[in-house]
């Protein structure tokens, strides 16, 4: 449904992506998991074609985007609803995650229900969620990814971008992991639990690094 492949991107002089290969089957529900600043968000706004990459393809559905012209770019997007984070969320929800949420709110919501609200829907068939759970509290936090979820049960393609574990571990057919404009892993839940990298443990359970790591996180973060 989504390829990305061998795809470069600099912003204001900065190479931001290096080389970013992935694809999104139909149906599946793909977590791009990263830090702040490691490119979750511009990954999100290639697809969307807000962004043209300096190399590489992004294909949807099948189709080419990296060379289209605005009206084609429009056309493509209405295929997609990308929903924002925390608080915005419920307002860019399209109709049918609405009306189906407000009708689960209310309790004892259906699975017929649910299909008929997303009928009611602008019709897109890729869901991209940029940091669904930011900012929630952890009921709401869990509405969201019920909400996935069961968008998922339905076969409803999606992309959810994340540095929520949690949120990550729950809803992910696969995840890719991404670190300074760079996939540093790609697979399940469970393989990324596994691994070993010290770039991933440390992500995953910064707690579990020995104190002479902290130093070289902190000053990563700190700058
Ligand atoms: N319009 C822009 N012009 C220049 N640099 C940008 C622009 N947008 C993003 N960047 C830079 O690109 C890098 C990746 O940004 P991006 O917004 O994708 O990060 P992110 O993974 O979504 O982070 P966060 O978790 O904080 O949302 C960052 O270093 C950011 O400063
Ligand atoms: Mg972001």
């Amino acid at each position: 449904m989504i390829e990305l492949d061998g795809v470069w991107l600099t912003l204001g002089g900065r190479q931001v992506l290096h080389g970013i290969s992935f694809e999104v089957q139909p149906g599946e529900t793909k977590v791009i998991l990263g830090g702040s600043g490691s490119g979750k968000t511009i990954i999100l706004k290639l697809i969307l074609g807000l962004f043209r990459p300096d190399r590489g393809s992004i294909r949807v559905a099948g189709q080419e985007i990296t060379g289209l012209r605005e009206q084609d770019l429009t056309q493509i997007r209405q295929n997609m609803a990308m929903v924002f984070q925390g608080a915005a969320l419920f307002d860019s929800l399209t109709v049918r995650e609405n009306v189906g949420y407000r009708l689960w709110e209310q309790g004892g919501l259906s699975d017929e229900v649910i299909e008929q609200a997303r009928a009611l829907a602008s019709g897109a068939k890729v869901l991209l969620y940029d940091e669904p759970t930011a900012g929630l509290d952890p009921i709401n936090s869990f509405m969201i990814c019920h909400l996935i979820m069961r968008l998922k049960a339905k076969g409803v393609t999606q992309v959810v971008v994340t540095h929520d574990l949690d949120i990550a571990f729950r809803v992910a057919d696969r995840i890719v992991m991404i670190q300074d404009g760079s996939i540093i892993f790609e697979g399940t839940a469970e393989e990324l639990g596994g691994s070993q990298d010290p770039a991933i443990r440390g992500f995953l359970d910064p707690g579990s690094l020995p104190p002479e790591a902290w130093e070289a996180l902190s000053s990563r973060v700190t700058g």
